[in-house]
């Protein structure tokens, strides 16, 4: 483990049972509140930015805004939320996905992405690998192309990665 990842594991906190009885919530709360850790975080993230070529950044709501504004404007490229739906004002793309009960949908701006867009995702947590499946398909039907995938952790046990392979199509999954 590098230093940077020992800093970052330090800083992220384990609650037993939230949001419900058998999660182990992963906390990114301590890491936000450290400057160096967060500015180590936003550092390695706009280093993939700019290592896959990408033009924009998309933060995927909530936490995915928090880490992915500061890796866009450090990388010097726009910020592009994507959002639960019903909370953009403007014309929309929409996609819907699987949750474990029942089902979720995210928008885009649709004015925000077009051919010759490449993007870079970004997260905090790739859990079963829904919401950045989605995420994925919203930006390819917008007509860009996704330069990455980049999250501070994957929760391997729940297989997120080998369901993104086809969606991503060869672009890199990294997370720290
Ligand atoms: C969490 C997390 C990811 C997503 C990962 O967000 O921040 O966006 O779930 O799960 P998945 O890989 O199984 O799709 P959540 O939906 O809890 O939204 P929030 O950040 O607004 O609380």
């Amino acid at each position: 483990m590098t230093g940077i990842q020992e800093l970052l594991l330090s800083r992220i906190r384990d609650v037993a049972d939230y949001p419900e009885p058998g999660v182990m919530f992963k906390d990114i709360t301590p890491l936000l509140a450290d400057p160096a850790a967060f500015t180590a975080l936003t550092d390695t993230l706009s280093e993939i930015a700019t290592n896959t070529g990408a033009t924009k950044v998309v933060g995927l709501e909530a936490r995915g805004f928090i880490l992915g504004a500061p890796v866009a404007l450090r990388a010097g490229l726009g910020f592009i939320p994507v959002r639960k739906a019903g909370k953009l004002p403007g014309a929309t793309l929409r996609q819907a996905y699987d949750l474990e009960y029942g089902s979720a949908e995210i928008e885009v701006h649709a004015e925000d992405l077009a051919a010759g867009d490449r993007v870079l995702i970004v997260d905090d947590v790739l859990a079963t690998g829904g919401t950045a499946e989605a995420a994925i398909h919203l930006i390819q039907r917008a007509g860009a192309e996704v330069s990455g995938l980049a999250v501070l952790m994957e929760l391997g046990f729940l297989q997120g990665r080998a369901r993104l392979t086809p969606a991503l199509d060869g672009a890199p999954l990294e997370a720290l």
